[in-house]
């Protein structure tokens, strides 16, 4: 039998990813696509006419329907947390995108309140099915690393910050900027790969610097343009990031940047072991260094489409009652992190969890 949901938010994320997942999904019929701006919605109904029955734009109406189980939330992330508990409350399960919302502290009451309705409540952590982290974790499990002791991770771009004055830069809308937008993924990756890993202490430095002058700011193209405001907007956000991280498994160190001013793309992952080492290249594949051997491979492989994958465990896990690795159980850890990691930042101290 199908499974009847409802998607919230029919913006960047829902187009490029969702959407186009679901019309590959017989086991989903999506009877409401909701957006506060009509035409978003619209524009899918008439991308996926054979896949979206309705388009609304206050979502209260899907969740007052008996027949939708289940509700997609793509909204900014400070609406995470009213959509997911509002469909929850109305006893539908909920699949969220990244990051869980804007706080722990939150991000808790939203995984409490699944609990309480014994509802299941999925996070947007699309890496984990992406098929070189999957490996990757693997290999870690396989003890192929030896002793895995440090993760160092890279995310820095050139002149990227998405949508300057918009959602994404206003820390009240999103949470922060570069650590719990790109970051969230890197992390939540890091500990899975390294077997969830539990958080010790951290030290965290935050820097606010490219955008200063918003009217000013230079770039050669925006993320996120639309939702841009550099007349009346906020940015109030880290756009470089860097800090350390010790865990009950290995210790990070890390840097992020959503903008600086050297004009090269770095996004990977160094796992270093005292039997192998893997570079993961963000997105893609990996090489594996073998110290007995001083044989690095870089193992290829099909990268099937990780969002497809995620939508439908989080539908078969509806169906068959099981949590899987996207509940949001276990990426409450990542939160817990980011939380401390900006925490640490302001006060300029290490945090001990
Ligand atoms: N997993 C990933 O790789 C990935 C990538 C990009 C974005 N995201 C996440 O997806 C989320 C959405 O990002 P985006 O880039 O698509 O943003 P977006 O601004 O393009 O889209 C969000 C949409 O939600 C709508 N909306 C907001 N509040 C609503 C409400 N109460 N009811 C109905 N509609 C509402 C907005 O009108 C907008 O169209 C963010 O949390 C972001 O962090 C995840």
């Amino acid at each position: 039998m199908k499974k009847v949901i409802a998607v919230v938010g029919c913006g960047r994320i829902a187009q490029s990813a969702h959407f186009p997942a679901f019309a590959q999904m017989d086991e989903v019929r999506v009877k409401y696509a909701c957006d506060l701006i009509v035409s978003k919605a619209e524009a899918m109904k008439e991308k996926y006419p054979d896949k979206v029955e309705n388009v609304i734009t206050d979502y209260m109406v899907a969740l007052a329907d008996p027949e939708v189980e289940a509700v997609f939330v793509l909204t900014p992330n400070f609406a995470h947390y009213t959509v997911t508990m509002d469909a929850l409350k109305a006893g539908k399960h909920v699949f969220c995108e990244k990051p869980i919302t804007v706080n722990y502290k939150l991000s808790l009451e939203m995984a409490k309140e699944a609990e309480k309705q014994g509802k299941m409540l999925n996070i947007g952590v699309c890496n984990r099915y992406h098929k070189s982290v999957e490996k990757l974790e693997e290999m870690c499990r396989e003890g192929k690393f030896g002793n895995l002791y440090h993760v160092y991770c890279s995310f820095r771009s050139f002149r990227s910050i998405p949508g300057l004055g918009g959602p994404f830069t206003d820390k009240k809308q999103s949470g922060g900027g570069v650590l719990i937008d790109w970051g969230v993924h890197f992390f939540d990756l890091i500990l899975y790969i390294l077997g969830n890993a539990k958080v010790k202490n951290l030290t965290c430095d935050a820097y606010s610097e490219m955008a200063k002058d918003m009217k000013a700011y230079k770039y050669r193209s925006m993320w996120a343009e639309d939702t841009a405001d550099t007349e009346h907007g906020v940015n109030d956000v880290d756009d470089f990031i860097t800090g350390y991280v010790r865990t009950d498994k290995a210790s990070i160190s890390f840097n992020g940047a959503w903008a600086q001013n050297i004009d090269k793309e770095e996004m990977f992952i160094d796992f270093l072991g005292d039997k192998g080492g893997a570079r993961l290249n963000y997105g893609g594949f990996f090489s594996f260094t073998d110290g007995s051997t001083l044989q690095t491979e870089t193992p290829e492989y099909d990268i099937p489409n990780m969002y497809l994958l995620e939508d439908k465990a989080f539908i078969e896990s509806i169906s068959t009652g099981v949590k899987n690795k996207g509940n949001v159980e276990n990426v409450l850890e990542t939160a817990k992190l980011l939380d401390a990691l900006y925490a640490s930042a302001a006060s300029r101290k290490e945090i001990v969890l």
